[in-house]
């Protein structure tokens, strides 16, 4: 007579079978669990820490100032310091430098005040001009007409060993719009 025997494994193999299995789960829930809180909590705490990086405070050179000759508006680009390693040529970012006299200018964002198309400057009639829907703006970057509800956006800017600068971190906002200005804004030429 023969007998069959079955072995079964001992209950505390299988215990520890799972609890291995259970413990690997709990590891990597906690690791997906930091995966996804970090970049949470470096968003929250980025006013506290200064988490925009350098980028946001950065004065950036646009050129020689008598690269600008005086009343005249002239196009001037720059790298945006707020850049990414995937940003590639976007970070190529362009503005409207108006030197209205001496070390006297007005920097104005490129983009239209309604919806961010590139404007562009016309000299024969003094104004710049939005494609998208036909916004226009004077020389002094005030609304003419057309659908934006106010003017350009302008950057603050300085001079520095001759070198014109603009505060190009800090990207002017309808939120942000009285910091662009500043308190001696220059009169219309
Ligand atoms: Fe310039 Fe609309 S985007 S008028």
């Amino acid at each position: 007579m023969s007998t069959n025997t079955v072995t079964t494994p001992p209950a505390e193999a299988g215990l520890s079978r799972r609890g291995f299995f259970m413990k690997l789960g709990i590891l990597f829930n906690g690791f997906a669990a930091i995966v996804v809180a970090l970049p949470v909590a470096r968003f929250l705490f980025s006013s506290i820490t200064g988490g925009r990086g350098n980028g946001y405070l950065s004065w950036v050179r646009l050129g020689d100032v008598s690269n600008f000759p005086e009343g005249e508006t002239r196009m001037a680009t720059f790298q945006n310091p707020l850049v990414m390693p995937t940003d590639g040529k976007t970070v190529d970012t362009a503005c409207w430098v108006r030197r209205i006299a001496g070390d006297q200018f007005q920097v104005f964002a490129i983009n239209c005040a309604h919806l961010g198309c590139p404007v562009r400057w016309f000299p024969q009639s003094g104004l710049f001009m939005c494609p998208c829907h036909g916004g226009a703006y004077y020389r002094d970057g005030s609304r003419a007409s057309g659908p934006p509800e106010r003017g350009l956006f302008e950057y603050q800017y300085r001079i520095e060993n001759g070198v014109l600068t603009i505060d190009a971190g800090q990207l002017p906002t309808p939120g942000d719009p009285v910091a662009r200005l500043t308190s001696e804004k220059p009169q219309c030429a």
